[in-house]
């Protein structure tokens, strides 16, 4: 996987090999972050499409009518709802295969404020809920992740500051995460910000995850406890040891692409870097997945960078794709996801849709 930066552009040629693709050598040139002509938000798009203000119209209003047959699809609201009350449709009742091993993925974008502590903790509390064994581990000392799990996190609990500096297991600093079933996570605690220095003169300091890892699964295998489904890493937005770490422990990068202007920007030094980890420390580490975030519907730029995204990376690319949603920012303030504060909610469907996704790709 190569990307060239051209100085005066943000990328200017973007090139992806092998991948689950295997399908070669893509080099496509990008215009879009070259010319902030090219995507100026259109006001009031959505409304456009048919002069209609998107007001829902009652149909007929015969008794045990269904949502369905209240809707007026011709008004874009309409339609809206159509879609939406099919997209759950086809997700309920559907049960989400396990993996035949641990699947450990990084989610990872240095970029700060992409969605990665939203896309970790969201996809792995709709796995769990869905019968998966899934643990969740905080690398951030921000320790974000640690808060929407409703786990503590002060600076006196066990943390994976611990299991990385002290060679305390893992074993003993995951915590179950009260609302959500099946999930466990290793919480951050505020220590975890020295860390980065304190790790550079320790010995295999960029494998002490990895290790912690490996002895937690045979840990839970000599106990008799279910195997793990699904590890998920929430990386800090920097490119330092903490991230190497996890780069170090997991088989797969999860990368989350916020659909706004500069949202490619800073990915080839991503790529470059996970490049440099599958070449010294962890030849199977693949970018097996992108999610694309913070969709908002009305602008000509997030449909825009989406597309750009997709034609860069097909294979890795979700079909589903994340809404801006107040609901989804809501969650964490109630130290929840929000797959429990609001699960009828648009964004609980499309990280709902994504982590069906991903246990698919198993
Ligand atoms: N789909 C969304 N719609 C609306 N707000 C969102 C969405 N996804 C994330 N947010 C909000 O955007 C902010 C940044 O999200 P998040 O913390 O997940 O990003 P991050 O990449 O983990 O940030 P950092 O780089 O600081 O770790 C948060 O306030 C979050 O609630
Ligand atoms: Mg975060």
């Amino acid at each position: 996987m190569t990307i060239k930066d051209t100085p005066g552009t943000k990328i200017e040629a973007l090139s992806v090999s092998g991948g689950r693709s295997g399908e070669g050598r893509r080099e496509i040139p990008s215009t879009l972050l070259t010319d902030p002509a090219t995507i100026a938000p259109v006001a009031g798009q959505a409304r456009s499409a048919s002069g209609s203000a998107g007001a829902v119209t009652p149909k007929k209003s015969g008794k045990g009518g269904n949502v369905m047959e209240t809707m007026d699809e011709s008004s874009p609201l309409g339609r809206e709802l159509a879609r939406e009350v099919k997209r759950r449709e086809r997700l309920s009742g559907k049960a989400l295969p396990k993996p035949s091993s641990t699947r450990i993925m990084t989610i990872s974008n240095q970029k700060g404020g992409v969605g990665k502590t939203t896309t970790t903790v969201n996809i792995a509390a709709a796995l769990a809920t869905a019968g998966l064994q899934v643990l969740v581990i905080d690398i951030d000392p921000q320790g974000n992740a640690s808060t929407a799990l409703n786990i503590d996190h002060h600076a006196d609990v066990d943390s994976i500051y611990d299991v990385l500096i002290d060679d305390v297991p893992l074993g003993d600093v995951v915590a179950p995460c009260p609302d959500v079933p099946n999930l466990i996570c290793a919480p951050a605690t505020i220590h975890l910000a020295g860390a980065e220095i304190e790790l550079v003169s320790l010995v295999a300091r960029e494998q002490r995850l990895r290790r912690a890892i490996e002895v937690y699964a045979r840990e839970r295998e000599a106990k008799g406890e279910p195997r793990l489904d699904f590890v998920f890493i929430d990386c800090p937005p920097s490119l330092g040891l903490l991230t190497v770490n996890a780069f170090v422990a997991a088989k797969e990068v999860l990368i989350p692409i916020q659909c706004e202007y500069y949202a490619l920007e800073g990915l080839s030094q991503l790529l470059k870097n996970i490049e440099m980890i599958q070449k010294h420390l962890n030849a199977d580490l693949t970018v097996s997945t992108i999610l694309l975030t913070m969709y908002d519907g009305r602008t000509n730029l997030a449909a825009q960078v989406a597309a750009e995204v997709r034609e860069h990376f097909p294979e890795q690319v979700l079909k589903a794709v994340v809404p801006r949603s107040v609901r989804i920012s809501e969650a964490p303030s109630y130290q929840q996801t929000v797959m429990t504060y609001d699960p009828s909610s648009s964004g609980a469907l499309s990280y709902q849709e994504a982590a069906a996704e991903i246990a698919s790709r198993s």
